[in-house]
């Protein structure tokens, strides 16, 4: 190693290549965020193939999400941090994707064995990814990521 490198040009040289090559614990964050850049990127087509389509395009659910329908069920709640889901913790967003609400008297399919932990991390960034700072704030104060 040039003794002339700063420590400073290491770790400089060090993040490029992490990010270069992708490595998970340094990899950039979303405004400090728990989640990437790359992340938000996948979980966007992941949502658009699996969930847009209750869910809407940009995870902003139905109009009436709060009054159920004729047959006693609720429709779509948005995901976009208008909704209730910022009350959940990751582990409970990750767990109502993978179980889905038809066993709790919802509609909702499970997705566990279709999609991935990646894949459900990626589509949890990507609805957050609209939550507004102070939603984000309020998840991460409630224990969000405990
Ligand atoms: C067939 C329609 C449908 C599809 C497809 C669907 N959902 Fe849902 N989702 C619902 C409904 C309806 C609910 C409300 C609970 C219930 O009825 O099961 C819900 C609830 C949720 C909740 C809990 C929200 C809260 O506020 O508690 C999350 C998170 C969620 N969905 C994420 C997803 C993701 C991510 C996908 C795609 C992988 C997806 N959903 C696909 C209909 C759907």
């Amino acid at each position: 190693m040039n003794m002339l490198m700063t420590n400073r040009t290491v770790a400089t040289l060090l993040l490029s290549l992490a990010l270069l090559t992708g490595c998970g614990e340094t990899e950039v964050t979303v405004d400090g965020r728990w989640y990437s850049p790359s992340q938000v990127v996948n979980g966007k087509a992941l949502f658009a193939d699996n969930c847009a389509e209750c869910h809407g395009a940009s995870a902003e659910g139905t109009r009436n999400w709060q009054t159920p329908g004729a047959d006693g069920a609720y429709p779509p709640p948005p995901l976009n941090g208008l909704g209730h889901a910022w009350h959940h913790p990751l582990k409970g967003l990750k767990r109502a994707i993978q179980q889905g609400g038809v066993s709790l008297g919802g509609s909702m399919p499970g997705f566990e064995g279709k999609l991935s932990d990646a894949d459900i991390e990626a589509l949890i960034s990507f609805f957050q990814s609209q939550w507004p700072a102070m939603t984000y704030q309020a998840w991460l104060d409630r224990g969000g990521l405990r």
